[in-house]
């Protein structure tokens, strides 16, 4: 996108420069490019910033809650994909929390729940408030 939209404003920069002075329809032409070139960048911010309980999330889950070992966005790795688990969570109204917290059932694969439950140990430690990072960015997929 990026790569599109920086040749197509300097092209269109350069448009409004040839007809310097000229009729209004390519200065509205190119102010509409300017202000989709800003609101591009603005997009690619939010999207890191929008959420800082999902970007908290997003580091514990790489970093200490070491679930990128078992959890890929896409994939089923040795756990379900994030999007399979946010999906089934969503459909149930369910609770990552409670789950993390051995409080919950599993619903996504209860035949592996074994291999998940030896997890518990690492976010029963964890505070309430770094379950619910956990949750909302799971839920962002
Ligand atoms: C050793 C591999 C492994 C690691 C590490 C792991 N998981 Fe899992 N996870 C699994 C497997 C296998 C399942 C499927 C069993 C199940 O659904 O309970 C699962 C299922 C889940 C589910 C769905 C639960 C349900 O209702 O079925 C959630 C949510 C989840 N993991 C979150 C996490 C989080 C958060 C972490 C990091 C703290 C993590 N997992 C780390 C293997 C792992």
């Amino acid at each position: 996108m990026k790569t599109y939209v920086k040749p197509f404003f300097a092209l269109t920069i350069a448009l409004v420069f040839a007809s310097c002075g000229d009729k209004k329809p390519k200065e509205d032409f190119g102010k509409s490019a300017e202000e989709e070139t800003v609101e591009t960048t603005e997009t690619a911010v939010d999207e890191v910033a929008a959420d800082p309980l999902v970007a908290e999330g997003k580091t514990i889950f790489e970093g200490k809650g070491t679930c990128t070992a078992c959890h890929k966005p896409d994939v089923k790795v040795v756990g379900p994909s994030l999007a399979d688990i946010s999906k089934i969570y969503k459909e149930q109204n369910a609770s990552i929390v409670s789950f993390l917290k051995e409080e919950g059932k599993p619903l996504v694969d209860p035949s592996q729940y074994e291999v998940m439950k030896a997890n518990f140990a690492i976010t029963k430690a964890m505070s309430d408030d770094e379950l619910k990072a956990l949750e909302a960015y799971v839920l962002s997929y």
